[in-house]
């Protein structure tokens, strides 16, 4: 087995904390040699525990790729609206490139790279690591062996979590359509992803409705302040930022110590710290009165090819973050909880069949064992000799058409959008 090397462009949370410890747990496999990021605190990480040499840590994506190439693959793990540029520009260098999703909010951007994956022959994976886990890749194992026959229907729900959602859409980096994405490719281009996977057709038109309906100066409570710490109204607020992030049971620095949400809101977090990041920083904010514009629930209705429909509701407003799925067939049903790790397949007429998949998560952690799986499958296809993954950037794009047009669909009153003519017309209907 090979070892890959590996540059990392931006060492956020999912550049330094998902994918770089993969080289602890597999050095055999992956050895992160380069990286860039304009945080000095996280260049210091990078060198201190992964041991990459002063020279080759970098300022910023640009230092990184004015270089040659230092690595067989470039995690592309920066903003949303910077991939693309990055992209591009490693396979001009000759990297293969595994990209954060989503690959861009412009369709013009996705269909770009798309042509220039092709045109290089380099492997662009998107990091859709939903694919990976036990339990999609069980889900779809048994639809795509005829378990419930014909697929008729999917029923899919993402729940956020009301403190997920403050945290990201609202104070945090996805809050603002116009620095990242909408939130149904943010977050949900994942989710188009699975629909398109499980049906295994190709979809045809979506429609969409939704809105940002809580999140807005009017549902303030009388007399709250700007910012939490100064509030003195924060008793018995549910988004109080300094309950949130120091005792709340769900993500806390009580529960989560330095681990997410809270290694956002200050590197190495201690109390102190985070109390001073709330004191200035943009999660100290109150909920209602921040710069957000995304949508906080949204609905989209899916048509596949060979008449399967699909319905999919994702809400900011549930207690934990979990995905629900039920796809029916001409011959049964199967549906299942993500985080329970349990489908039920009743193949009609028989009796039900629970299978567990707690058991089958193995090393894997992060997104359901998603984030490692990933890896593993992207070392896997190169040590093959091979560019076409899983979530190589054909499939990927098919999902980003979804999304954005379903984004469409919402902001023009839900109106029925044809997928061929939206990609026909780079999404500028
Ligand atoms: N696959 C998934 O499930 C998943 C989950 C969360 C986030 N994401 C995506 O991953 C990407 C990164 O998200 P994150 O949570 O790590 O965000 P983050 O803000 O923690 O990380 C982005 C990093 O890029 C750095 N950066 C900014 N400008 C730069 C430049 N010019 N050159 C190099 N680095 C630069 C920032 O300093 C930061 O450290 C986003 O596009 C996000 O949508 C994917």
């Amino acid at each position: 087995m090979a070892r890959f090397t590996v540059a990392l462009c931006g060492c956020g949370s999912r550049g330094l904390e998902a994918y770089a410890p993969f080289s602890k747990a597999w050095p055999e496999k992956m050895q992160v040699v380069a990286g860039a990021d304009p945080r000095p605190e996280r260049l210091e990480k990078l060198r201190k525990e992964y041991g990459v040499a002063p020279e080759m840590c970098f300022a910023s994506d640009e230092e990184l790729l004015a270089q040659p190439r230092l690595a067989d693959v470039m995690i592309v793990a920066t903003q949303d609206r910077m991939h693309v540029k990055d992209a591009l520009a490693a396979l001009d260098k000759g990297y293969h490139v595994l990209l954060e999703k989503p690959i861009s909010p412009d369709l013009g951007e996705c269909l770009a790279l798309r042509e220039k994956a092709h045109e290089t022959g380099r492997a662009v994976v998107v990091c859709h690591v939903l694919r990976y886990t036990r339990f999609y890749a069980a889900l779809q194992e048994l639809i795509r062996g005829g378990a419930i026959g014909k697929v008729q229907t999917v029923e899919a729900s993402e729940n956020v979590a009301f403190w997920h959602f403050a945290h990201s859409f609202v104070r945090g980096n996805w809050r603002r359509e116009d620095e990242t994405s909408p939130m149904i490719l943010a977050k949900c281009c994942h989710d188009m992803d699975i629909l398109r996977w499980l049906v295994g057709r190709k979809c045809l038109k979506v429609q969409s409705f939704g809105s940002l309906d809580w999140f807005r100066p009017e549902n303030a409570p009388a007399g709250a302040a700007d910012r939490c710490l100064d509030c003195p109204v924060k008793d018995g607020c549910l988004y109080d930022a300094e309950r949130l992030y120091l005792t709340d049971p769900h993500c806390g620095y009580e529960r989560v110590k330095n681990g997410w949400p809270v290694n956002v809101v200050a590197t190495d977090p201690d109390p102190d710290k985070l109390r001073a990041a709330l004191r200035t920083g943009p999660y100290g904010r109150c909920v209602y009165r921040c710069d957000n514009d995304v949508a906080d629930h949204q609905t989209v209705n899916l048509l596949f090819e060979g008449g399967a429909s699909a319905s999919f509701i994702v809400s900011a407003f549930t207690d934990e973050c979990y995905r629900t799925v039920k796809v029916t067939g001409s011959l049964g049903q199967v549906e299942g909880n993500m985080t329970e790790n349990t489908l039920r397949l009743q193949v009609f007429g028989k009796p039900e069949r629970v299978i567990d998949l707690k058991e089958e998560q193995g090393e894997y952690s992060g997104h359901g064992g998603g984030d490692y799986g990933l890896l593993h499958s992207l070392f896997e296809l190169l040590e093959a000799g091979r560019v076409d993954g899983l979530t190589g950037v054909d499939a990927s794009v098919e999902s980003h058409v979804m999304a954005l047009a379903a984004e469409w669909s919402r902001a023009h009153g839900g109106q029925t959008v044809d997928l061929a003519e939206f990609e026909r017309q780079a999404g500028t209907l």
